[in-house]
């Protein structure tokens, strides 16, 4: 049976000490044999939770809650660069496989996320009963990426929507500064901080890049 989790019971705060902030986007490009050019960042984007680095804690729980199909509503919020839409893509690809496409609705900064797009996209995707085949999970997920980038009008409708539609549909808020997200919304998510990846988890990550891309790995340590 489903069991109900208090948003505010659980607040997971990644403790890593920060070391470097980088955001990395359209940086380094890789030219793969077949002539198109893909980003590093695209490229070696985890593709599952097991390939996120550190944010155990995190991660072992968004996974744990994700098995047994209790995920809650998400807020990720922290630095550009430390996995929060890694991880919600590879939540998503795990509940959903193949039809993970049918069955997010992903909007970010590029879009117009006004109180319209609140009222109209989001409430038609989330009060549209789903029929993909093969699909584990029966909620659908709406991935509001860069949500401190929302107008507060369009949060407060939000928080309408995600109460009305919350028997079918989850919602994953991720942004920077989670002081620009209203309170109403921020206690209607369970909430995880990303700390900025440590040294050691930098390195791990670059060693498995450069080695995948066919280099040799040297650490000099000045
Ligand atoms: N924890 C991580 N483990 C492995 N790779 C990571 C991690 N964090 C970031 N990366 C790398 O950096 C890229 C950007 O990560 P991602 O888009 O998940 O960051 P973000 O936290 O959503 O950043 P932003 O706030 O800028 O949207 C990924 O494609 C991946 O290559
Ligand atoms: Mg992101």
């Amino acid at each position: 049976m489903a069991e109900l989790i208090s948003p505010m019971d659980m607040e997971i705060e990644d403790s890593d000490q920060p070391l470097k902030q980088n955001k990395g986007k359209n940086v380094v490009v890789g030219v793969p044999s077949d002539g198109k050019a893909t980003p590093w960042v695209e490229k070696y984007r985890p593709q599952s939770l097991a390939d996120v680095a550190a944010h155990r804690d995190i991660v072992d729980t968004i996974d744990r809650l994700t098995s047994e199909n209790k995920l809650p509503h998400l807020l990720l919020y922290g630095p550009p660069g430390t996995g929060k839409t890694s991880t919600i893509l590879a939540v998503a690809r795990k509940l959903y496989g193949a039809q993970f496409h049918n069955m997010i609705l992903e909007l970010n900064a590029s879009d117009d996320r006004g109180i319209d797009v609140v009222r109209k996209q989001i409430q038609d995707f989330a009060s549209t009963q789903s029929f993909s085949f093969g699909v584990k999970a029966s909620v659908k997920l709406v991935l509001l990426d860069e949500a401190d980038a929302m107008t507060k009008d369009a949060q407060f409708a939000l928080r309408r929507v995600i109460e009305k539609y919350t028997k079918n549909t989850r919602f994953a808020l991720i942004c920077n500064h989670v002081n620009k997200v209203i309170p109403a919304l921020q206690s209607r998510c369970t909430r995880f901080r990303f700390a900025p990846l440590d040294a050691t988890h930098v390195t791990e990550r670059l060693k498995y890049v450069i080695e995948a891309e066919g280099y040799v790995f040297y650490l000099f340590l000045l």
